[in-house]
């Protein structure tokens, strides 16, 4: 029985450049997840957009001296490229600026208001008298009350990670201008996150399948107590308030963002001439993913339910698989400090499946994991090219020429055949549990030992040498291994899906490798090969080199800068 799976990835702020850390820890693992259940015959929907509203945004308008609106079409078109260019295989990636997601947005406030999950009161708002604006938390500056850190935002200290108000800073100051604000009263809506504390608790302790470290942030969040939460924003940028007197504000960027995913569900169906398409995805046995990076999980685990608990009548998300935080060359990664691997610039110089593969070995699981040039080279080299892509290539090529390129009949197969055969069906077993439980380190580990038996099957049986003394050896294991291959395309589709459709074609199979579904392929001897290319590409061991000093280069350039 097919299922439904609702997947949501969190949305990119389009702010500035996708990098590395932001593909390890949510569109990476999202994609892997839809492609696997396509394949095993499920229907996915997976969305997501640009968050283009909050303070990210007006903050870069503002250095960059542009207005918001130009800031978000630069970098929209930029992730959709990415997507494109990375096989990041979105269903739908909007906006949060579309009509839709307001219409959608209102809907859930004016319901939660009248359900009196949402009230009005009030509440003290910076202002700088010097730039005569009311200043947003992320627009204020001062020193960390818990670390010392001189350069603390006003939300949150980046040096020790605690969140902050803004009244707990000491000299605190304007980013633009260093003026210390002074605060006033303003009129606010909060929504009633302490209403839910209960029954958050209770649905939290049923969520034994989540990866133990979603749970105990989310835990720990719990016992420290649910507060209520202004939901508006005294702004210019963002979703309006349909409220009176509220025609000068807007709502808070989270409360917003976060009903994207039901919005663009929403879209989707529209986009697909049924309207109620969505409900399939969102209501009854239907299951919802959300990925997302560890620093989203208190907004995917406990203010998200909430507002879906409130409202009624929609599926709370099955599992958050948050990932943990991908360093650099052993050290954090630093927009602000340029110390960044950025995908554009990756994909200049490189293809993707090779990055996705270097990611989802080393994925940020369950800690966070560190990328450096050296590993993804070795990555390339000695498993790409020299264990899969040399085992794909060789065996093809030989078929190719020696078999008149189709599948040879194999005859008896003997026990070596039948035990690398019956490998290939417990790998692709093996995998599909894996997977379905969002373990995607370790599939791509079991994926990679089943090339590796291959290869030493085929140099044991050397083909090559038996095919003038006995041919019928020869064609049983060019034969098993050729079907090893059908295994391998459909267990790495999820990772590698670039070299998975190549290697279909040469294969012989026709019309993609989602149609063909999770299953052992039997390849039916006589089907026709297609001229092989090789998989990969083996790369120099200079860019490691080169790749590093890019890096520093970067790194000192943005220093200079700013
Ligand atoms: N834009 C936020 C960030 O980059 C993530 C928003 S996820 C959403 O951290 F679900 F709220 F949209
Ligand atoms: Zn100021």
């Amino acid at each position: 029985m097919s299922e439904h799976i609702f997947i949501g990835v969190a949305w990119p702020y389009a702010n500035g450049p996708l990098h590395l850390g932001h593909i390890a820890g949510a569109y990476l693992p999202a994609d892997i997840f839809a492609r696997y259940h396509r394949l095993k015959g499920n229907r996915v929907l997976m969305v997501s957009g640009s968050d283009q509203h909050g303070a990210p945004i007006t903050i870069r308008a503002e250095k960059e001296s542009t207005t918001p609106q130009e800031v978000v079409a630069k970098y929209h078109q930029q992730f959709i490229d990415c997507w494109k260019r990375l096989g990041i295989s979105f269903d739908l990636f909007t906006t949060t600026g579309t009509p839709n997601h307001t219409r959608v947005t209102h809907e859930i406030f004016l319901t939660l208001l009248d359900r009196g999950y949402i009230y009005k009161d009030k509440m003290l708002q910076a202002y700088c008298p010097k730039c005569q604006r009311v200043l947003p938390d992320r627009y204020l500056e001062g020193t960390c009350p818990n670390c010392g850190f001189t350069e603390a935002r006003g939300d949150e200290c980046e040096q020790c990670g605690k969140p902050l108000n803004p009244t707990e800073l000491k000299d605190l100051r304007c980013v633009l201008c260093s003026t210390a604000p002074r605060f006033e009263s303003s009129e606010h809506f909060f929504f009633r996150l302490s209403s839910c504390q209960d029954k958050l608790t209770v649905w939290t302790e049923e969520q034994a399948h989540w990866r133990h470290h979603v749970l105990s942030t989310t835990r720990k969040f719990l016992s420290e107590g649910l507060k209520d939460r202004a939901i508006t924003r005294d702004l210019n940028w963002g979703v309006t308030v349909p409220q009176p007197g509220f025609e000068h504000k807007r709502m808070y960027v989270w409360f917003e963002a976060v009903i994207g995913y039901l919005s663009a569900s929403k879209e989707w169906a529209e986009l697909h001439g049924d309207d109620t398409a969505w409900k399939a995805f969102w209501q009854g046995d239907a299951k919802s993913f959300y990925f997302i990076g560890k620093d989203n999980i208190f907004f995917h685990t406990l203010i998200w339910p909430a507002m879906l608990m409130s409202y009624g009548g929609l599926n709370l998300p099955y599992d958050v698989p948050a990932n943990e935080f991908l360093t650099i060359e052993g050290k954090k990664l630093s927009t602000s400090r340029g110390r960044a691997i950025w995908l554009h610039d990756y994909l200049e110089r490189y293809e993707s499946d090779p990055l996705r593969y270097a990611l989802a070995a080393n994925m940020p699981e369950n800690g966070d994991s560190d990328f450096s040039w050296r590993e993804f080279l070795r990555r390339n080299n000695n498993e790409l090219v020299a264990t899969y892509g040399n085992l794909a290539h060789r065996v093809l090529t030989f078929a190719y020429r020696n078999f008149d390129g189709v599948v040879p009949a194999p005859g008896e197969l003997d026990q070596h055949s039948r035990g690398l055969l019956h490998d290939a069906e417990v790998a692709l077993d093996s995998t599909d549990k894996l997977l379905c439980r969002c373990e995607f380190k370790e599939s791509v580990k079991e994926a990679m030992s089943l090339a590796q038996k291959a290869n030493r099957y085929l140099d044991e049986q050397a083909p090559w040498k038996t095919i003038k003394t006995e041919p019928g050896s020869s064609a049983r294991s060019v034969y098993t291994v050729l079907s090893v291959l059908a295994a391998l395309k459909t267990i790495f589709y999820p990772f590698l899906p670039f070299s998975s459709e190549k290697l279909h074609s040469y294969l012989g199979f026709d019309g993609g490798v989602e149609k063909l579904g999770w299953k052992v392929q039997f390849l039916p001897p006589g089907q026709k090969l297609r001229e092989p290319r090789p998989l990969f590409v083996k790369l120099d061991d200079d860019i490691v080199t080169g790749e590093g000093s890019r890096l520093d280069c970067l790194n000192e350039n943005r220093q200079i800068e700013s």
